[in-house]
């Protein structure tokens, strides 16, 4: 096995993102760009994502921000070994946007192609910057996405549990949009909190009692929005924001604590390793709470760098990288899939979600 230089494209969201990771035979990953144009503007008048405009926006930039990443890490086409490109889950008009680009690179210049989960991604972002083995247990915390998974190797996931209603990001958002704040809420409401006393309103606790590794957040969304009705002075609402905080970390931990009983039981003797990875990894109050509830079950902890938590593209050719590594490629005519859960098998057996726009995306 040789060292492998992959460019990633990652258009499966509100960021178009391209990157080039270098891995050696050894599995030491070295990231030489990661360039992530955002396109938080163009949505910001909306207070959400909107697919049409973030379809457009991918197509206007998507060649700049691959030139970029290519000029930052010092090559050209020539100096890659293959592309990786985010091929689902997420909004089928962007993903079809980076996807192509990545096909295109991938004939002209006859290099393997790998399309990649974007789940995937996020469960390979703490190996950019930590030397992190498999089997891990996985809690990956983003906008569209909230599970708990044990992550066996390259593309073998088990999913131990998910949210039934809004992923924990989307809370995040939601919460802060009642609370006036900006699109996207989660680092707006984590900035709100600084200072807040987290004790200053009682919110409720979802699925208490239940057995499984679920989450919930439809009932925290309902309770904050009445109670932001009734909060008129800036105390109140940074109170009120660190409230929502401490119970979304506070749900996040107590299904950890769970999981971690069930995973120590069934992977136990190969090591406790805990990762937890997606844009609410990014949250301090999350990362300590969850921080704690590893060491309590004598597992490591890691969350990647603040910059690889949130939609990039290190992540993706990182996950591209280790398919290459092991032989695993795609055909050019690979699909864009608006849902492509990790676990297929769990997906199908125990559907968390209904077809539809709403909940869930995996
Ligand atoms: O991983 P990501 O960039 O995109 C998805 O794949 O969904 O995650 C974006 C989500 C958004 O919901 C955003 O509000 C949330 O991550 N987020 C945060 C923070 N930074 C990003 N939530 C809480 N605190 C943060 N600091
Ligand atoms: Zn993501």
């Amino acid at each position: 096995m040789t060292t492998l230089t992959v460019l990633g494209i990652e258009t499966s969201c509100d960021e178009t993102a391209a990157a080039v990771v270098r891995r050696d035979a050894a599995g030491h990953v070295e990231v030489l760009s990661s360039v992530v144009g955002s396109q938080i503007a163009a949505h910001a008048p909306y207070g959400g994502v909107v697919p049409e405009i973030a379809a457009r926006a991918h197509v206007e930039s998507i060649d700049g921000i691959v030139a970029e990443a290519l000029a930052e890490a010092g090559l050209g086409y020539d100096g890659l070994s293959g592309v990786a490109a985010t091929a689902g889950p997420g909004l089928v008009g962007g993903v079809m946007v980076g996807l192509s680009f990545g096909k295109a690179v991938a004939l002209a210049r006859g290099l393997p192609l790998v399309a990649v989960n974007h789940l995937e991604g996020h469960a390979v972002s703490a190996r950019l910057a930590a030397d992190i083995p498999y089997p891990f247990l996985l809690l990956l915390v983003s906008g569209g996405h909230c599970q708990l998974l044990a992550v066996e190797g390259v593309g073998a996931c088990k999913r131990l549990g998910s949210t039934i209603d809004d992923a924990a990001g989307e809370a995040f958002d939601k919460i802060a949009k009642t609370l006036g704040l900006p699109y996207p809420g989660g680092p707006a409401l984590e900035k709100l909190a600084e200072g807040g006393n987290p004790e200053a309103f009682a919110l409720p606790r979802a699925l208490l009692g239940r057995k499984d590794f679920d989450f919930s957040f439809s009932g925290l969304k309902t309770a904050a929005a009445r109670l932001a009705e009734g909060v008129t002075d800036e105390t109140g609402r940074r109170d009120l924001a660190a409230a929502v905080q401490a119970a979304i970390a506070r749900q996040l931990s107590e299904r950890t604590d769970r999981a971690m009983a069930a995973y120590a039981q069934a992977y136990g003797s190969q090591g406790l390793r805990f990762v937890v990875a997606g844009g609410v990894a990014a949250n301090k109050a999350v990362r300590a709470k969850l921080m704690e509830t590893a060491q309590s079950h004598g597992f490591s902890f890691d969350a990647p760098p603040l910059a690889y938590c949130t939609d990039n593209a290190a992540m993706i050719a990182l996950a591209g990288a280790e398919r290459l590594a092991l032989g695993l490629t795609d055909p050019l005519d690979a699909a864009a899939r608006p849902r492509w859960p990790l676990d297929a098998a769990a997906a199908a057996a125990n559907p968390t979600h209904l077809a539809g726009r709403k909940g869930a995306k995996a």
